[in-house]
Parts: C-alpha cells; structure tokens; sequence
C-alpha cells in the first residue's frame, strides 16, 4: 500500500501492531515457561493482556472498516529473536531471569513507541474512540514497563547479595 496520507500511515502502523502483538502472543508461553515467581505470573498476565489488545485493535479496524492484516513486523521479529537467544545461551537463573526481563522490557518500549504514535495521531485524525481503545492498549504496556523495572531492581538487589 503507498503510504501518501496520515491516513494510510495510520492503517499501517495499526497493522504492523495487529502483527506485533500476535508474534508477542506467540512468544509469551515460552517466555513465561523459562521464568519463575513472579516473573512467570507477570508473563502471564500480559499475555492475557495481550488477547484484550488483539481485540482492541480489531475494535478500530472495525470502525475503519479495513482489514488487519497485510503487514509483518520486522522490529519485534527481531526483538523476540534477540530475546529467545539470551533464554537459550543464559545457565544461571538469575541471569536468565535479568535477561528475560530485558527481553520483556525491550517488546514494550516497542509497543509504548508504537501506541504513543497510534494514540497521538488517532487524535489528529479525529477519532476519538480509536485513541480510547488505543490509549487503553499503551496504558496496559506502561503497566507491563513499570513492573518489568520493578522486577528487574529486585533480581538484581538479589544478585548483588
Ligand atoms: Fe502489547
Ligand atoms: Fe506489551
């Protein structure tokens, strides 16, 4: 599709997340199955969140009436390779678990960078229940940030133990 407006700027990004948060969705079990504690329940959790932001997004494809699909991600592709490498080569619990939050964490500062544009130009565009849903979907990633970096601290309080 020729990008020409922000228009159809907008439809593609919203596929390339509809991509996005499917490989995400993929990727989560794994993940989750290489972590513990906490770690593990956060895992989880978002990717229960994750289905709810698949729906979401599906909601404002709806109310432009395009389809989804037609757009691979290639960033998170890579993120989510990039992650399944440190849990194959890291041993040591710890290690693994600090670098399966860095992991997590490098999938939702993607998602944040995605979502604060799609929300910002939702706006733009005049259409305030798309930047509803789309802002639901950035606050939930915040969240997933904000408890990674919380982990995160406390991983490695225990490390330096
Ligand atoms: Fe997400
Ligand atoms: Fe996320």
């Amino acid at each position: 599709m020729a990008l020409k407006s922000l228009d159809d700027l907008f439809v593609h990004f919203l596929r390339d997340m509809h991509n996005a948060e499917q490989q995400v969705l993929a990727a989560l079990p794994a993940m989750s199955d290489s972590a513990a504690g906490e770690l593990r329940k956060t895992l989880d959790d978002h990717r229960d969140e994750t289905e709810q932001q698949i729906a979401n997004l599906e909601r404002v494809f709806e109310m432009l009436g395009v389809e989804p699909d037609g757009v691979n991600c290639t960033a998170i592709d890579g993120i989510l390779a990039e992650g399944r490498a440190i849990i194959a080569e890291a041993e040591q619990r710890d290690a693994r678990e600090a670098g399966l939050i860095a992991a997590a964490q490098a999938i939702e500062h993607y998602e944040i960078t995605r979502y604060g544009t799609l929300f910002a130009w939702a706006t733009e565009l005049g259409k305030p229940e798309a930047a509803k849903l789309l802002r639901a979907n950035l606050e939930q990633e915040y969240a997933a940030d904000r408890k990674l970096t919380d982990l995160a601290g406390r991983t490695l309080n225990r490390e330096a133990a």
